[in-house]
């Protein structure tokens, strides 16, 4: 068998209060698509955050390791210029940095190499397009102004632009109307079946799932992964709620 794109080896992550993440591990092979479920504080988002280097949580203990190289230490533009993406629960607002510019500069950083503009455009046009979002929005402030749907876009946009082997997208469908998470979904699903990308999805909802194929559910408490399942377990989970596996990882 060949390596994981991702393998994630006994890692424990930490901020000054105490430790976070209690001796995690998971494997995502190229082109799988993963889902990430738990309580509200169990360290979903701190998890994305740790895998993609955010220097606000050390790793204490474990390895990251992705496409066979040990990126524990990497600072997060390394990773990211080795294929991780990682979509914020909350994007953040930029004044004076327009949604073109900024993506631009992400491809640049990314791929170290001069950008294409023709074909760049052509590209932004399209995917746009796809996201239904106008193509004003490519002139206008990263983010500034833009509604909770039309921020989590433009991380859609950032995502398909981009093109990273492994995407982590935290509660990209959280607070979307039903027009706006099919159309995030869609973009994901874009990313998931033409491009052959992996994914992390943390998300609370079975809706953005429903027309993406799920490989594995893993249940993450209080920073432990008490279980992975199939698919399935999201449903299961939606009417049963968190409670077996919090009793579980409380040893009732
Ligand atoms: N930078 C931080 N400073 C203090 N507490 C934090 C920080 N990041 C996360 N936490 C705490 O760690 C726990 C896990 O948070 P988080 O990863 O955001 O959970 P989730 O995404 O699963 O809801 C929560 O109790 C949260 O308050
Ligand atoms: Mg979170």
């Amino acid at each position: 068998m060949s390596q994981p794109l991702l393998q994630v080896r006994d890692l424990c992550a930490s901020i000054e209060e105490g430790e976070l993440l209690h001796h995690v591990n998971l494997d995502i092979n190229a082109g799988e698509t993963h889902v990430l479920m738990g309580p509200n504080g169990a360290g979903k988002s701190t998890l994305g955050y740790t895998l993609m280097g955010n220097p606000g949580y050390t790793v204490t203990n474990g390895t990251i390791t992705l496409d066979g190289e040990d990126i524990t230490n990497l600072s997060t533009d390394k990773r990211a210029a080795r294929g991780m993406f990682l979509s914020f629960q909350n994007p953040l607002e930029v004044p004076g940095l327009s949604l073109e510019a900024f993506l631009r500069n992400a491809i640049r950083q990314q791929t170290g190499k001069p950008l294409k503009i023709f074909q760049f455009k052509k590209e932004l046009e399209a995917t746009m397009d796809l996201l239904q979002m106008d193509a004003s929005y490519a002139d206008r402030d990263l983010n500034v102004g833009f509604s909770g749907g039309e921020k989590k876009k433009a991380e859609i946009l950032q995502l398909l632009m981009l093109n990273p082997k492994l995407a982590i997208l935290d509660e990209t469908d959280s607070g979307l109307d039903v027009d706006a998470v099919r159309t995030v979904s869609k973009g994901i699903e874009e990313f998931q079946k033409k491009r052959n990308g992996a994914l992390l999805v943390i998300t609370h909802s079975t809706k953005i799932l429903e027309s993406l194929h799920v490989d594995y559910t893993h249940v993450l408490v209080k920073g432990k992964l008490v279980h992975t399942g199939d698919a399935s377990l999201v449903e299961e989970i939606n009417e049963r709620g968190f409670e077996q596996f919090v009793n579980a990882a409380a040893g009732k």
